[in-house]
């Protein structure tokens, strides 16, 4: 996505009420986490977790930022609160009605907004015990969030952030989904600035006191980074066929350090 628009910065209390929105993100993954990962039994669908999330948003007096999302490069507006991407599906899946099993990788993506500010995350886990490789590769883009959430410091620069995040993930030999990254955040869930998931050091924006940015690596076990887009014109899956996951925090440049604003 091309954010030419000019960077905004956030006053402390505008990060607060980001982070209220964050909070409500994040009891949402944690609803829905709870739901899939214990369910052994077939019964539940990316829809049925879909329905939980909206349960939680609308107790919290929250406002999906997905729902009628129409981006001109999408053939109909968005119609679920979540993303949930299954194995080789990576980002931007539809929630659809095919049971889970077992074994499946699940990515759970979602944006809300409060009180007319966003918070943006996501999370990827399996339903009952997943492959060692694929445990290992969601750790890793654990880990890759961490190290650009911990460039996310006044006097850096965003490709310090971009590097971060790219140079994790490769280490572990991933490939990480080309053409995506993340972006800034504030009134709504896109702003300027992109960010990129590979980058160079020391180059870019320099990072101020209240830039917020959703940070969201996504990995692919086959080490390659090509995808394809499914019938649906929204979802995006590896183009090997090889499992992918995907993790995201919303976080604020503050005085202390970064702030991760989509906790609960
Ligand atoms: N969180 C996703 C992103 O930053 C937004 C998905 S938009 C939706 O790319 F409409 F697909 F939900
Ligand atoms: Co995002």
């Amino acid at each position: 996505m091309l954010m030419r628009e000019r960077v905004e910065l956030r006053t402390p209390s505008e990060i607060d009420a980001m982070a209220a929105a964050g909070s409500v993100v994040a009891e949402c993954l944690r609803r829905c986490r709870e739901v899939a990962a214990a369910e052994l039994a077939g019964g539940i669908t990316p829809r049925l977790l879909d329905d939980v999330a909206a349960q939680v948003i609308s107790d919290r007096g929250a406002e999906s930022c997905y729902i009628g999302y129409h981006p001109q490069w999408a053939p109909s507006p968005y119609p679920a609160v979540t993303c949930i991407s299954i194995n080789d599906v990576v980002v931007h899946a539809i929630p659809n009605e095919v049971r889970l099993v077992p074994g499946d990788l699940v990515s759970v993506d979602i944006a809300v907004l409060v009180d007319g500010w966003a918070a943006d995350a996501a999370i990827s886990f399996h339903v009952g015990d997943g492959d060692p490789a694929e445990i290992e590769m969601i750790a890793a883009a654990g880990r890759s969030l961490d190290a650009g959430i911990e460039n996310m410091r006044r006097g850096l620069k965003l490709g310090d952030v971009s590097h971060a995040i790219g140079t994790t993930a490769k280490a572990g030999g991933y490939g990480l989904l080309a053409d995506h990254g993340g972006h800034g955040i504030g009134r709504s869930m896109h702003a300027a600035p992109h960010v990129a998931n590979e980058g160079r050091p020391h180059r870019g924006l320099p990072l101020k006191t209240g830039l917020v940015l959703a940070l969201e690596p996504m990995l692919q076990l086959g080490g390659r980074d090509g995808y394809r887009h499914l019938e649906d014109g929204w979802g995006i899956a590896t183009a090997d066929g090889s499992r992918a996951c995907h993790v995201e925090h919303t976080v604020a440049v503050t005085d202390d350090g970064p702030r991760i604003l989509t906790v609960e």
